[in-house]
């Protein structure tokens, strides 16, 4: 399978970038082919606005949307808006890999959905939910937060971005992977917390894996609201 990780740390050092570099490795040692979209590194701009339709239709109003439709069908989009959108195309799985900032992502992260999830690609015209436009791809939110967090607590930051988000424009939502506090970890823990989501990475690509390899199922996001 073809794995795709949208990644917003600053910090190359930081345990995110750790837990990036682990998904890498584990997915490739699977067989699994893998693209990073590292946010900060590609200065991706989170920015809405003209930059993102050099051909607008109506250069004397900006309707973002309404752009955004027609940039779709003629194919017209900002270049960095365009490859965002051939990496979604070529991914079966998107993991996103980011420390919670405020009870929800980092501001590069939340520009990324505005401008690479618009109408045309993403949903529109009634395409929503089952029928949105990353219908057959699935979608892990991979996160930290700042100190111990509860299941309970995860699912309640986290709904929104996987449903008001993710489910909404198609994706099968996977139960979260959620570290709680790696700052405050010893170093021994924090390797641990990195050998589970080595173990959880297997688990949830293990159906794309030939027979007999692996005896896992991937949780969907209701097992986890489930078990909260
Ligand atoms: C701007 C900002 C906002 C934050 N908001 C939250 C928050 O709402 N909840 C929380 O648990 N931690 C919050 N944190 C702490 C980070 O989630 C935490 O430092 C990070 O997950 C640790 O991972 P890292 O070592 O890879 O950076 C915030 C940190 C920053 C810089």
């Amino acid at each position: 399978m073809h794995v795709l990780i949208v990644h917003a740390h600053p910090e190359p050092q930081s345990f995110n970038a750790a837990m990036t570099r682990t998904a890498v490795d584990t997915l490739e040692a699977n067989g699994h082919t893998v693209e990073v979209s590292d946010l900060y590194a590609m200065q991706f701009n989170p920015v809405a606005g003209w930059h993102d339709f050099p051909q607008a239709a109506d250069p004397s109003f900006l309707h973002y949307q309404r752009e955004q439709k027609i940039a779709f069908e003629r194919q017209t989009y900002a270049p960095e808006i365009a490859w965002e959108h051939g990496k979604l195309t070529r991914a079966d799985l998107v993991i996103f890999q980011f420390p919670v900032w405020w009870r929800s992502s980092p501001a590069i992260l939340k520009g990324w959905f505005d401008r690479v999830l618009g109408v045309g690609f993403a949903y529109g015209a009634g395409r929503v939910y089952s029928t949105g436009g990353l219908q057959g791809k699935r979608a892990l939110l991979s996160v930290t937060f700042g100190g111990p967090t509860s299941a309970a607590e995860a699912v309640e930051v986290l709904q929104q971005l996987q449903d008001g988000v993710l489910a909404f424009v198609g994706f099968e939502v996977l139960s979260p992977f959620v570290v709680g506090g790696p700052r405050h970890l010893t170093a021994d823990a924090r390797q641990a917390e990195l050998q589970r989501y080595h173990e959880t990475l297997e688990a949830l690509t293990c159906d794309r894996t030939p027979p007999g390899q692996c005896h896992h199922r991937a949780p969907l996001v209701h097992d986890a609201l489930e078990q909260a």
